[in-house]
């Protein structure tokens, strides 16, 4: 009988930037940043963390569990990538928060900064809501103008303007599972 054991998405890889360990080393030194930040705000306010889907999921999970404020989660889902697009098609926004943002300090979440429209999107969605305070955090940013334009307050890495998979980053839905993150081989593509 044939088997899925020889479909591993290792094989597809081109070239690894980051290891796990890399990952984490870096996931942990953002998170005390971050938690430094918070702990200067002014303790009125609630901490909503809002994660950008489907991208996100991965970081959101380790990042949260390094931050010991106490402090909600909302999840919105964005589609920029359609398929096997390589290139943003322009973000739209899928499905959005339900609770109330007003007065909270909010923090987006996001995987990768690229063309800035996801980002724009959602900052300019959720500073209609009022919040006490709105930053943004990615793992990765592209070396690239529109990017490096966009306002974000937090960057895990600065990365060459290439097309990037794994720990949450995806082609067609796939690679979300690799530990690491790297290219693609064309064939893969
Ligand atoms: P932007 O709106 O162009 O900044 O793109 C941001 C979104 O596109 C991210 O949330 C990702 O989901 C997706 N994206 C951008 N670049 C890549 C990449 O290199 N690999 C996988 N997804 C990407
Ligand atoms: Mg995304």
């Amino acid at each position: 009988m044939k088997t899925l054991s020889g479909h591993l998405v290792k094989a597809d890889l081109d070239k690894i930037l980051f290891d796990s360990e890399q990952i984490a080393t870096r996931v942990g030194a953002l998170a005390q940043e971050i938690s430094r930040d918070l702990d200067e705000l002014p303790a009125d306010g609630e901490i909503v963390l809002v994660s950008i889907l489907t991208g996100s999921l991965i970081f959101i999970a380790d990042l949260i569990r390094r931050l010991p404020q106490k402090l909600r989660i909302e999840l919105v889902t964005v589609k920029s990538y359609p398929g096997r697009a390589t290139t943003s098609r322009g973000a739209q926004l899928i499905d959005g928060i339900d609770e109330s943002i007003e007065g909270k300090h909010v923090l987006i979440v996001d995987d990768i900064l690229d063309s800035g429209a996801t980002l724009n999107l959602i900052r300019a969605e959720l500073s209609r809501r009022n919040p006490a305070s709105l930053r943004a955090c990615v793992l990765l940013r592209k070396q690239r103008p529109s990017a490096m334009a966009t306002t974000c307050e937090y960057i895990g890495f600065d990365i060459p303007d290439v097309f990037v998979v794994g720990y949450g980053l995806d082609f067609n839905n796939y690679y979300r599972n690799l530990p690491v993150i790297g290219t693609l081989r064309e064939e893969a593509m």
